[in-house]
């Protein structure tokens, strides 16, 4: 495919299944920042536009083997998707980096006083998304499942832009926390003399920065946008409601 620097990263992670790598290899922001041209996310960076074009160009494939096109497929395939890959992962991560991180910041935090500032926004940040994962997994994902089955349900939100709109700026704040964590963590970079479990948490903050782009990508630039889309479709008159 040629790659256009008018188009959106959002677009490009969308396309083409190795460019959310190459996105996270230069930290060009393709999740919450997706609506930027490929020009303005790199020149934010300070990103080689021509490094990364040729990155982008080049045949590899997605590592995870899933090579699906989000933007055409079913929205219930791609609701389930996100559940099944992205929320399991965050269900069993959270509870394991609350408890790592609680743990690091008690020993170690008088030796390594980045440690208390890092507490509260990991904790905050656990804390949020619990929230926001059950918020989509028992009110949004329902409704668009309905939606793609030709269902428009009775909510008690209104438009689906309403809920949107509130998970979109809970993305936006997700995004930041993840910024602070890294700038606190010097890009997930454990001290020379952390333990086993110093470098457990820092592992997984790094590991769970990753999987939380990806997956704010897929529902912010692919499933939202989709799902306003065919609400409007399926109900012209209340679309702009
Ligand atoms: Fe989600
Ligand atoms: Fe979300």
């Amino acid at each position: 495919m040629s790659i256009s620097l008018q188009t959106t990263v959002g677009d490009l992670a969308s396309a083409i299944p190795h460019a959310a790598r190459v996105f996270e290899t230069h930290r060009i922001d393709y999740c919450c920042g997706g609506r930027r041209t490929l020009e303005a996310a790199c020149q934010k960076v300070g990103a080689d536009v021509s490094a990364v074009v040729a990155a982008l160009e080049e045949p590899a494939r997605d590592p995870s083997g899933d090579d699906t096109d989000w933007r055409v497929a079913p929205l219930s395939a791609l609701v389930r998707h996100i559940v099944n890959v992205h929320h399991t992962y965050m269900w069993q991560e959270l509870p394991r980096v609350e408890a790592l991180m609680t743990k690091v910041a008690r020993v170690h935090g008088p030796a390594h006083p980045e440690l208390q500032e890092l507490l509260p926004i990991v904790l905050g940040l656990v804390e949020e998304l619990n929230g926001h994962l059950m918020k989509e997994e028992r009110v949004l994902f329902p409704y668009i499942t309905a939606l793609d089955g030709g269902t428009v349900l009775t909510s008690p939100f209104g438009t689906v832009q309403n809920p949107i709109r509130m998970m979109n700026v809970e993305h936006e704040d997700a995004g930041g926390a993840l910024e602070s964590i890294r700038r606190l963590t010097s890009n997930h970079t454990p001290p020379e003399d952390a333990c086993g479990s110093y470098r457990a948490l820092f592992a997984a903050l790094a590991a769970m920065e990753l999987d939380l782009h990806q997956h704010i990508h897929l529902e912010s630039n692919v499933l939202f946008p989709r799902a306003i889309d065919l609400e409007a479709a399926r109900t012209p008159s209340n679309a702009e409601s």
